[in-house]
């Protein structure tokens, strides 16, 4: 007898195994050329924490920037889009420091929140819901440690009569690329509802120096950071990289705006990976890419609005005007 039948999401989800993503995502990545390895992986427990280490160290000016916006017009972009209670959605939530400064605002505003924050990390979602549970009891916190897209098929099948704000901070859209930037705001824009909101973080084009500054920050934590992963690989998938044969390397593209992040081999070696039962050959002087920080100018922002769906009903600056957290609107 012969027959067919489709797997359930529910069936699907317990297939799913984030060891052995990450390992064919690696053995992927090592074995292109030029190679690469996907920026998701920074944050292990360790990398989360170099972040949080990064966002405080003076040369990394995003964080500052958006701390002072949301400082300052927190409660207009609550304003102009809460007329009753609210989802707040944090997509890479992170330690969720700044998310905090809106919490605040929306508590002093009497808006009722249910707050979301939703991270690859669990290290990262476990503190920022014991955290803003702590100091928010008022707010309920429902965690969810998973990739962006499958929060959004998550988000998909929500169906309280709340309305839903969905966070992307940090110039997290900075990692994907404008075509891969696009398709992901199309996908939030299929997964939320008509009149709910995203606010996105997007850093601007600006002085190189400053670029080149953050992401080769004196303190080293950027080269620490971007390191890690292959600690992170070493410990996780049986790998044997020697960290101090490697350095990071970061460089702006001018043409693409895209602050571009490496790890160059500094000589020749092999590189055994047990748990993928490969070896990697690095020449020396060879690049292994790591991450893009796409930086926008703002008409840049005006059409990615208007090419996916939304409306523009608001656009928040930092004095210095190097970074712009943008309101959308969901028009259906
Ligand atoms: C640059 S940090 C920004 C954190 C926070 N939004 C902020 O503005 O401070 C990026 C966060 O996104 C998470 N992240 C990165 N790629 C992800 C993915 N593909 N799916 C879910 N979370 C991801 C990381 O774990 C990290 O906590």
């Amino acid at each position: 007898m012969s027959g067919y039948r489709v797997l359930e999401s529910s069936e699907l989800s317990k297939l799913r195994d984030p060891m052995r993503d990450f390992g064919l995502d690696v053995l992927v990545g090592l074995s292109e050329k030029p190679k690469k390895l996907d920026s998701r992986y920074f944050y292990d427990e360790e990398g989360s924490r170099l972040f949080q280490s990064i966002m405080n160290c003076e040369d990394y000016y995003p964080t500052d920037s958006e701390r002072e916006i949301l400082e300052n017009h927190g409660r207009s972009i609550l304003a102009n889009c809460a007329s009753g209670p609210l989802n707040v959605i944090d997509l890479g939530a992170g330690d969720g420091a700044k998310t905090k400064i809106l919490l605040s605002a929306a508590v002093q505003m009497g808006i009722d929140c249910r707050y979301v924050p939703i991270d690859i990390s669990e290290a990262a979602v476990a503190g920022v819901t014991a955290n803003i549970g702590a100091e928010f009891p008022g707010i309920e916190v429902d965690g969810l440690v998973c990739e962006y897209t499958d929060g959004l098929n998550w988000l998909s099948y929500q169906d309280d009569d709340r309305r839903n704000l969905l966070l992307f901070l940090g110039s997290n859209i900075g990692n994907f690329d404008k075509a891969r930037a696009r398709a992901f705001l199309r996908r939030q824009w299929t997964s939320l509802r008509d009149g709910d909101y995203t606010l996105i973080g997007f850093d601007l084009k600006k002085d190189i120096e400053v670029l080149l500054r953050a992401y080769n920050d004196r303190d080293r934590l950027t080269e620490r950071f971007n390191l890690n992963l292959l600690t992170r690989i070493n410990r996780e998938l049986g790998g044997n990289f020697r960290t101090d044969a490697f350095r990071h390397y970061g460089t702006y593209d001018v043409f693409s705006g895209a602050m571009v992040s490496y790890l160059v081999s500094l000589e020749e070696q092999t590189v055994e990976i047990k748990s993928l039962g490969r070896s990697f050959h690095f020449e020396e002087w060879e690049p292994v890419h790591t991450e893009y920080s796409y930086k926008y100018l703002e008409s840049d922002i005006v059409d990615l609005a208007g090419d996916t769906g939304y409306s523009i009903e608001g656009t928040y600056r930092d004095s210095a005007r190097g970074f712009v957290d943008s309101l959308w609107r969901v028009d259906k």
